[in-house]
């Protein structure tokens, strides 16, 4: 019952379009300052490639065999996937060649995304001031920010925000990323950190390319009764993409969060609110690049028994160890059937994939294992 959810996906989606590409011209080396906790893909146009690794924090040690790192797969076409990159894993990735020769290097700062510094804008916050550390001269400390990404709404009022990397400055020099510039060196301050700025935004409507990918409706979460709340994971939502929440058609914006309103739900700043905690039963619906990605149902919603009704004759039955924490890792699972044509956590789980669809007739497939 599988194969055609295989099939429609497979189909569907542009395999680079998953992830968030960084590249470099071929034969250069670059620089980067990225996010802990959000994947990547760096990109090297060489089929039978191998990658090197070198830590930024271990002194002379050889070039390390990234195969050995379990958050890291080498696609056929030799472009690099780190999924969920944590701080340590900040270093020099080397893309080299069937002979050997070095096509690529990135130098990456995964900076760590769980003590960003959030401020909105409309709220009054203030981004961090610059600051200084004394270790060759004196280096100035700054933030370098990236452009704002689009609004995660259209024609309506929505929100956008930006990420900014901590920089390291010494006079007369380019400026680098904080820890590739410290390497081995020890040093934490408060104001070494990355940070996110949100902003409201109102934008026209335009068309736009579609991402192409369908939306996935999930059956029946229930919140956990020890903590009362669930973490919710929104398909293809990262920090790097505009990403909005709805609860019972409510928008759930990063405004009435950072002021405290917000009371029963929690947008995860660390994901860029790819990720959402939970503390009520609701219809919760999630979009990324303003595209339906995903609908959630709690457990025993009229939704959830129209799905049933749908399911051409079969009676689906959720079993009963599904977990909504585990929508994540049956995420990264249809991410890793588009690339490698393999099924890893889909077992178990019951889920509609439904066609983008222009007219009110949804166009879906439920699979129940
Ligand atoms: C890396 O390790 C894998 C598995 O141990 C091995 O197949 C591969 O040849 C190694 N690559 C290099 C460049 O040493
Ligand atoms: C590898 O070396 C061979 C023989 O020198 C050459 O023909 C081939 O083009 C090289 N491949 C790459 C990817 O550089
Ligand atoms: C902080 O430093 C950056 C980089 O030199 C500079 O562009 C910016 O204007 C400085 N900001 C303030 C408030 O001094």
């Amino acid at each position: 019952m599988l194969s055609p959810l295989l099939l429609l996906l497979g189909f569907a989606v542009p395999a680079l379009g998953v992830y968030v590409s960084v590249s470099c011209p071929r034969g250069k080396q670059c620089q980067r300052a990225l996010l802990s906790g959000n994947d990547v893909l760096l990109h090297c146009n060489s089929p039978g490639a191998h990658w090197h690794y070198l830590f930024a924090h271990a002194g002379d040690l050889p070039p390390f065999n990234i195969t050995h790192l379990s958050n890291v797969e080498t696609l056929p076409e030799g472009s690099l996937v780190i999924r969920e990159p944590s701080p340590s894993q900040t270093g020099v990735y080397s893309c080299l060649d069937k002979n050997g020769s070095r096509v690529a290097r990135y130098d990456v700062d995964f900076q760590d995304a769980t003590v960003l510094h959030v401020t909105h804008r409309d709220l009054g916050q203030q981004p961090l001031e610059n600051g200084s550390v004394h270790l060759n001269s004196k280096e100035l400390i700054f933030t370098l920010w990236e452009p704002w990404q689009d609004c995660n709404r259209c024609g309506e009022p929505g929100e956008r925000k930006r990420l900014g990397y901590c920089y390291v400055q010494e006079p007369l020099e380019e400026p680098t990323p904080c820890w590739l510039y410290l390497g081995e060196v020890d040093l934490w301050s408060n104001r070494m950190r990355p940070e996110l700025q949100v902003e409201s935004c109102h934008v026209q409507c335009q068309h736009r390319p579609s991402m192409g990918v369908g939306y996935i409706t999930f059956d029946s979460f229930q919140l956990n009764e020890e903590s009362e709340s669930v973490w919710l994971s929104c398909p293809l939502g990262s920090i790097y993409r505009p990403v909005t929440w709805e609860a019972d058609d409510t928008l759930l914006t990063w405004q009435s969060q950072l002021s405290g309103e917000a009371l029963n739900t929690f947008l995860d700043p660390s994901t860029g609110g790819r990720q959402l905690q939970v503390f009520r039963a609701a219809i919760y619906r999630c979009f990324v690049q303003q595209e339906f990605m995903a609908q959630f149902n709690p457990k025993s919603s009229p939704e959830a028994l129209e799905a049933q009704r749908d399911g051409s004759g079969a009676r689906p039955q959720v079993a009963p160890e599904i977990l909504w924490w585990k929508a994540g890792s049956v995420l990264t699972g249809l991410k890793l059937a588009l690339l490698a044509g393999t099924l890893l956590a889909l077992a178990g789980l019951m889920l509609r994939f439904c066609r983008p669809s222009q007219g009110a007739k949804r166009d879906c497939v439920v699979l129940v294992k």
